[in-house]
């Protein structure tokens, strides 16, 4: 290598990787097992969901096989989606009703939802080299989205990753659930981002994540946005 070069893959124009990505080459032989077994599913890397001018944009983990991979939004049909969502519209973040399909006509309001990884993975679980490798992704958009001021990260994977996105050191933006962070990006804008445990069943199942606990997030991201409006 030249000294000085850094081995950093440039940053793709778009935020969304095509339909047949091969950046991971284990997710592509997943989704290519799953397109042969399920042809009617989405089966494809899960698009942002909701206006790249929105203030708010949620990272989730990466879609799951029988929720988004198949139905192609995030969360819609997944288990996380039901408290997601119904905690998007007490709160003002989403209009509509959720219905677990993608034509149920839910529109998202000043909030946008992606994944730190986008396409489902074996056993809902990520490799770091996958959750690196798709920050391609990650990056431009939240680059891209101009008026962005605060993300919330659902889960530890979420946060490690959008903290690298954003280029700080894991050890000086710590994960807590509730924990909230302050970071200068380089164009020199503030962003706050708010930690959470991921809405997934097990946290819910097993009271990790209470109802309350997830509201309590959302309720402090709705103060803050509404206070820098
Ligand atoms: N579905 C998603 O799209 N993301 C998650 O993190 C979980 C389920």
């Amino acid at each position: 290598m030249v000294p000085g070069l850094s081995m950093k893959k440039p940053a793709p124009a778009s935020p969304q990787p095509s339909r047949d990505c091969p950046v991971c080459p284990r997710l592509a032989a997943f989704r290519e097992s799953i397109r042969a077994r399920e042809p009617d599913w989405h089966n494809a890397p899960v698009p942002s969901f909701g206006g790249p001018d929105a203030r708010l944009l949620v990272v989730g983990l990466a879609p799951g096989l029988r929720g988004a991979n198949r139905t192609g939004r995030p969360f819609t049909g997944d288990w996380a989606g039901d408290l997601l969502f119904a905690t998007l519209l007490k709160f003002g973040f989403a209009k509509g009703d959720y219905q677990e399909r993608p034509d149920d006509g839910l529109a998202l309001q000043d909030c946008m939802i992606t994944n730190a990884v986008r396409c489902v993975p074996p056993e809902n679980k990520p490799t770091p080299a996958e959750i690196r490798d798709c920050r391609i992704f990650l990056e431009p958009t939240i680059e891209t989205n101009r008026k962005l001021i605060a993300l919330v990260a659902l889960g530890r994977i979420a946060h490690d990753s959008v903290v690298r996105a954003l280029g700080q050191k894991l050890s000086s933006v710590p994960f807590g659930h509730g924990a909230q962070h302050t970071i200068m990006q380089a164009n020199g804008k503030a962003i706050r981002l708010f930690d959470s445990y991921h809405c997934s069943r097990y946290n819910t199942n097993t009271g990790v994540l209470t109802t309350q606990m997830f509201e309590d997030v959302f309720r402090s991201v709705r103060t803050f946005v509404d206070e820098s409006a």
